[in-house]
Order: structure tokens, then sequence, then C-alpha cells
């Protein structure tokens, strides 16, 4: 955990991707931001991504889960810059993301950050 933090602290751009799991993010990335409390205002100044995949194709449904996410980055770390939001909606099955542009809008997000 403070190996990923420390990393965290030391990048220009993170990027926070995660599934919706019931609505919300993923546990594993909910505990890495909860556990980051000791050390959240030494990041700062960061270009951030929020990749969020989801089974349901609303967007409004997955928004709720980026905007958890957008709580931490824009309210608690100082400087940050939100360069972009993908919305993974619409992929509930294993590999239904490669029949998507998901892969590539990605790809491009990072090309053009
Ligand atoms: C435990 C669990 C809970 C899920 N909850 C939701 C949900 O609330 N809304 C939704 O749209 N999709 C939900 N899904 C679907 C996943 O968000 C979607 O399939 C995602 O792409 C899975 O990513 P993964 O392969 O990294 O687990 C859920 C899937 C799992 C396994």
């Amino acid at each position: 955990m403070e190996a990923i933090v420390d990393k965290m602290v030391a990048a220009d751009v993170i990027v926070f991707a995660t599934p919706t799991y019931f609505y919300s993010m993923a546990g594993q990335l909910k505990v890495l931001i909860d556990r980051m409390v000791m050390k959240y205002t030494t990041i700062t100044g960061k270009d951030v991504f929020y990749l969020v995949t989801s089974g349901d194709s609303e967007k409004a449904h997955v928004e709720k889960v980026v905007e958890a996410i957008r709580g931490f980055t824009l309210d608690c770390l100082d400087g940050t810059k939100e360069k972009g939001v993908l919305y993974g909606t619409g992929v509930n099955n294993k590999g239904d993301v490669e029949k998507t542009s998901y892969l590539d809008q990605a790809y491009q997000m990072g090309r053009n950050c």
C-alpha cells in the first residue's frame, strides 16, 4: 500500500480505474483512497483521469462512481486537474470491452494529455 502511495506522490498523472460494484467503486480502490489519509496532503498538482466500467448502459449510473472518486481528487488533493473521464458502460461479460472502442478511447485520452 505504501509503495503505491509513494508512486502517486511522485507521479505527474494518476489514472483512477475501477469497475462499478453495487453502485460504487471496487473495494480495492476505496481502501487505497481511505488508507491515503496520512499522506494525501502530499499528493498535489496531479493531472487525473477516471476510467469506470459498468454492466448497466446508463451513463448516469456510472456518474455516481465518478463523483465519489472526484470528491477525493478535486476536493482533497490540492491543484488537481481533471483531464478526462471514460464511461465504459454496457460491459457485463468477459470480453465485452474488446467489442467496444473504450480501450482505444482510453489510449487516445492519454496521448492527448
Ligand atoms: C460484484 C459485482 C457487482 C456489480 N455491480 C454492478 C452495478 O452496481 N452496476 C453495474 O452497472 N454493473 C455492476 N457490475 C458489473 C460490472 O461493473 C462490469 O461487468 C465490470 O465491467 C466488471 O469489471 P471486472 O471484470 O474488472 O470485475 C457488477 C459486477 C460485479 C462482479
